[in-house]
This record gives structure tokens, C-alpha cells and sequence, in this order.
């Protein structure tokens, strides 16, 4: 029977499936039913860096406010705000008592500023370890990539001043340097790094002339992205890999393992197929792992990943040479 208790941030994991942060895992209960249903730990849905701010200044609001006065509005606004960051605590501190599993909460954050003082109160309620999801679209014609790269080192610095649990930091594919951004990054005081978050992106409805939403939930067209650059920088960085978007069933879990990822994160599938997936999902790569007489984890991950592959060329090919000579367009 395999194995599938794996490492992950040096978190003893029983098995490499993340249920990843979504509103799946912003409840007791909800995360009670995921360990159940088999997931092997859970990043809790993220707090924005905003609310944290919201709270961070409330002192001198709380000051001002003035029922007739606009300052009020605010001032409710951010009440229920820095609610939120109660609640938030709470939800670790009351999830940390009812299940076994790693709990990762996350911080959705663009900036090094002062909200960083609230990766401590995390820590003291009793996570596991934290996810940065760092990102800003560097749309800004004006800065240079190195001012943009620049906000995601300090903001580890700033944390991890402030913490001694493990931080990974979730990052899109928007760096005009990617391999090597990824690999500086894994140089810092990080103990992992996801790879990828995946974004609201925006769509025409060109009927009523709106824009829209795209599709928020993944599909498993959406897997060669992360596959590819999973593959390309495991072995190569010093720090473990989250394989994050487009996972959906066994064969994509054990292809991630494959391409060299430490953990796999699920959210999109389990949407669409209930939480019972995680078990089918477990089962595959369980049957696949005796099938090819694997007893652990450790046995293949990272055996494709590009540093061990004898073609390594084929995950820098990005022209479709082949279809274009094959097919009649
Ligand atoms: C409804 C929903 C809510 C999400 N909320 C968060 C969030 O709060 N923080 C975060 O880092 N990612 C969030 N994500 C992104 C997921 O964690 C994940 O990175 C993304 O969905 C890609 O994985 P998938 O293909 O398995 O869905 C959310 C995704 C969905 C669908």
C-alpha cells in the first residue's frame, strides 16, 4: 500500500493534496469536512491587507467619529472591517482545536507597509505556517521591473522579522524575468513559493458594453502553465513548490508530483465536484503509485522535472512548429 505522507514548509503533511484558500476554507466546519473528506492540509481563505490597514488606523478614527458627520460612514465601514481581523484570529484559534491537519492562513497583500505587524497576531493564534498572495498587476508604465520585484522582497523581509513560522509566497507569472525571479525569491528567508495564483480577469460583454467577469472558476486546460514552470525550476531553487491552478483529478496531482512540486493545491475542482473529489483524487494517485511500484512520495517526485529530464528542451518549446507543418490551417 503507498505512502503518501510527504513534507511541505517542513510541515509533516499525510498526504501532498492543499485544499487551497478560497471561500472553502473560511469556516470550522467547512475545514472539519476537508480533513475528513482526506485533505492532507488547508490555506485558509486570505485576509485582505486592507482590512488589516482599516484596523491599524482605527484608533485615531474612533476619535473622530462623529455620528453627523461623513467620517461616521467610514467609521462604520471599518468597524465591520476590523471585525473581519477578529473573526479572523478566532478562525484559527477555533480550527486550530478541532482539526489535525496543517492550517495555512493566507494574506492577501501588495505592499511591505505597516499591515505586516498582523503576521504576528497569526502566528500567536496558532497557524501552521503563512501564504503571501502577493500580487499587483505592474501596469504602472513608469516603474522599472526592479521597482515592481523590489515590493516582494521587502515584504518578506518585513514578515519574516516579525515570525518564525513558515512563509510561502503565492505569485503570478508576471515578471519579465520569471526563472530567475522565482529562483532569487527561493533565496530569501521563504520556505516556499506557489506557483500560480490565478486572477479575476476581465471579459467584454459586448451587448450591454461592460466589462465582466471571465470564468472565476479554473479548468484543467488551465494545468500546463504551472505544470511547465513547476517542472522547469523544481530542483533548481531552495525552497519547496505549491503547484497551484487547473489540478482537477488524479492524473494532474500526479503529474505535479511528477514535474517536482512538494504539495498540490485544489480549489476549482472541488467547487465543481463536491469536497468527496479529494478522496477520488488520493485513490488515483494511490492506485497509480502500486501500479508502478512506488512506495513513497519521495520514490518519483520531481523524476520529469526539467533538471532530470534527458529532453529538456521540451519545456522551452513554445512555437507549434509540429502543428503548423501537420495541420492544414
Ligand atoms: C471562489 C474562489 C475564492 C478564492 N479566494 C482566494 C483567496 O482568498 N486567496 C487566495 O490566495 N486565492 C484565492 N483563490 C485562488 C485559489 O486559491 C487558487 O489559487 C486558484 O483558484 C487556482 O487553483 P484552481 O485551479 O485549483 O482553482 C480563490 C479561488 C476561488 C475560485
Amino acid at each position: 500500500m503507498a505512502n503518501l505522507t510527504t513534507k511541505y514548509l517542513g510541515l509533516e503533511l499525510r498526504n501532498p493534496l492543499i485544499v487551497g484558500s478560497s471561500g472553502l476554507t473560511n469556516s470550522v466546519e467547512d475545514i472539519k469536512d476537508l480533513e475528513r473528506k482526506g485533505a492532507g492540509a488547508i490555506v485558509l481563505k486570505s485576509i485582505f491587507e486592507e482590512e488589516i490597514m482599516l484596523e491599524f488606523k482605527s484608533v485615531i478614527k474612533e476619535v473622530e467619529a462623529d455620528e453627523n458627520n461623513l467620517e461616521y460612514y467610514d467609521y462604520f465601514d471599518y468597524k465591520i472591517k476590523a471585525d473581519n481581523i477578529k473573526r479572523y484570529i478566532k478562525l484559527i484559534e477555533d480550527v486550530k482545536k478541532e482539526v489535525n491537519i496543517p492550517v495555512i492562513a493566507s494574506i492577501n497583500c501588495v505592499t511591505a507597509q505597516e499591515w505586516t505587524f498582523f503576521a504576528k497576531k497569526i502566528q500567536d493564534a496558532g497557524a501552521d505556517a503563512i501564504e503571501l498572495n502577493a500580487f499587483f498587476l505592474p501596469t504602472d508604465c513608469s516603474k522599472t521591473s526592479q521597482e515592481n520585484e523590489k515590493i516582494y522582497f521587502d515584504l518578506i523581509n518585513s514578515v519574516s522579522k516579525l515570525v518564525t513560522i513558515p512563509v510561502s509566497l503565492k505569485i503570478s507569472y508576471y515578471f519579465s524575468n520569471l526563472a530567475r525571479m522565482i529562483k532569487t525569491l527561493s533565496e530569501t528567508t521563504v520556505s516556499g513559493i506557489v506557483l500560480f495564483n490565478r486572477f479575476y480577469s476581465p471579459d467584454f460583454d459586448i451587448d450591454n458594453k461592460k466589462v465582466i467577469s471571465t470564468h472565476v472558476l479554473s479548468s484543467e486546460n488551465d494545468l500546463p502553465i504551472s505544470l511547465r514552470w513547476v517542472a522547469i525550476m523544481a530542483e533548481r531553487i531552495n525552497c519547496d513548490i505549491s503547484a497551484s491552478t487547473g489540478v482537477h483529478d488524479g492524473k494532474a496531482l500526479i503529474k505535479q508530483l511528477l514535474a517536482g512540486a512538494d504539495s498540490v493545491q485544489v480549489v476549482s475542482a472541488l467547487y465543481k465536484n463536491g469536497t468527496s473529489h479529494i478522496g477520488t483524487m488520493l485513490k488515483e494517485l494511490e492506485v497509480w503509485m502500486d501500479k508502478n511500484g512506488y512506495k513513497t512520495i519521495a520514490d518519483f517526485k520531481g523524476s520529469m522535472s526539467q533538471a532530470k529530464s534527458n529532453n529538456p528542451a521540451a519545456f522551452e518549446r513554445v512555437q507549434f512548429m509540429k502543428y503548423f507543418g501537420e495541420m492544414k490551417l
